[in-house]
């Protein structure tokens, strides 16, 4: 399996319930030394924003585990921006890391994930597009429009290829006490009502790679 966006909170939470079930991992993020969070699992450290980001995690994937049968994309980035302030900020880095690269990657594996297919394996792709991508939310309208562009890629993607036994699952939990807010790429994070448990939003996360879900709604996040 591989995990982009494993250097995250999510994403180090996710990798440490693959890997006590026993998956194989790679484990992508920018700084080698915060992927140490599973052992034996190989490392990708790339920015996304490079233009050969995609291609260069999913090789060094498939490298190291001679195959592709799961990825999880658990990088992203927030910003806070009213109307006035969106033409001047970062947009490209925004819509790269959290839906060209993600886009791009799902593109680049297909060759793998049908491979795995083919021999039997039901392979899945999970994103985390995130509530804004179905409720737009004001101070977040470019944050909200990345999400959503994923996640309406994942989607007509999932659509496309079911078909060929792929299974692709976007999950758009609310806001979740990780700590995203305060290291935004730009703008101040507002004060947010106490958001979901990480643990317990990684857990749901990762029995819908299990469970055979297509779709995680905010509403399945509900309790976490
Ligand atoms: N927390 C929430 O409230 C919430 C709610 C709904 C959806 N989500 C989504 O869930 C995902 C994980 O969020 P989180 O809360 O775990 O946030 P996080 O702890 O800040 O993790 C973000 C991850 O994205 C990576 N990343 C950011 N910019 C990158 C770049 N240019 N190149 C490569 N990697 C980059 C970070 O890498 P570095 O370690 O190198 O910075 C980190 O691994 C995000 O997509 C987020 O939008 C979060």
């Amino acid at each position: 399996m591989l995990v982009v966006g494993a250097s995250g909170a999510l994403g180090t939470l996710i990798a440490e319930r693959l890997a006590e079930r026993g998956a194989r991992l790679v484990l992508h993020g920018r700084d080698p030394a915060r992927l140490g969070a599973s052992a034996g699992a190989a490392t990708v450290a790339v920015d996304l924003t490079e233009a050969d980001a995609p291609e260069t995690i999913v090789d060094r994937a498939v490298e190291a585990l001679g195959g592709l049968d799961a990825i999880v994309v658990a990088a992203g980035v927030v910003g806070f921006d009213g109307v006035a302030e969106t033409a001047g900020r970062d947009l490209e880095t925004m819509f790269t890391v959290n839906a060209l690269a993600p886009m791009r990657i799902i593109s680049v594996a297909l060759p793998s994930l049908r491979d795995s297919a083919a021999e039997g394996n039901e392979p899945v792709v999970l994103t985390i597009s995130g509530i804004v991508s179905e409720l737009p939310t004001a101070g977040l309208a470019s944050y909200s429009a990345s999400k959503a562009a994923l996640a309406a890629y994942v989607a007509a993607a999932g659509r496309e290829l079911r078909r060929s036994g792929i299974r692709l699952v976007d999950a758009r939990p609310g806001h979740t006490e990780t700590g995203l807010a305060d290291r935004p790429l730009f703008g101040t994070a507002p004060r947010f009502p106490h958001g979901h448990d990480p643990a317990n939003v990684a857990d749901r996360l990762v029995r819908a790679i299990e469970d055979g879900s297509t779709s995680l709604p905010p509403d399945a996040f509900t309790g976490a």
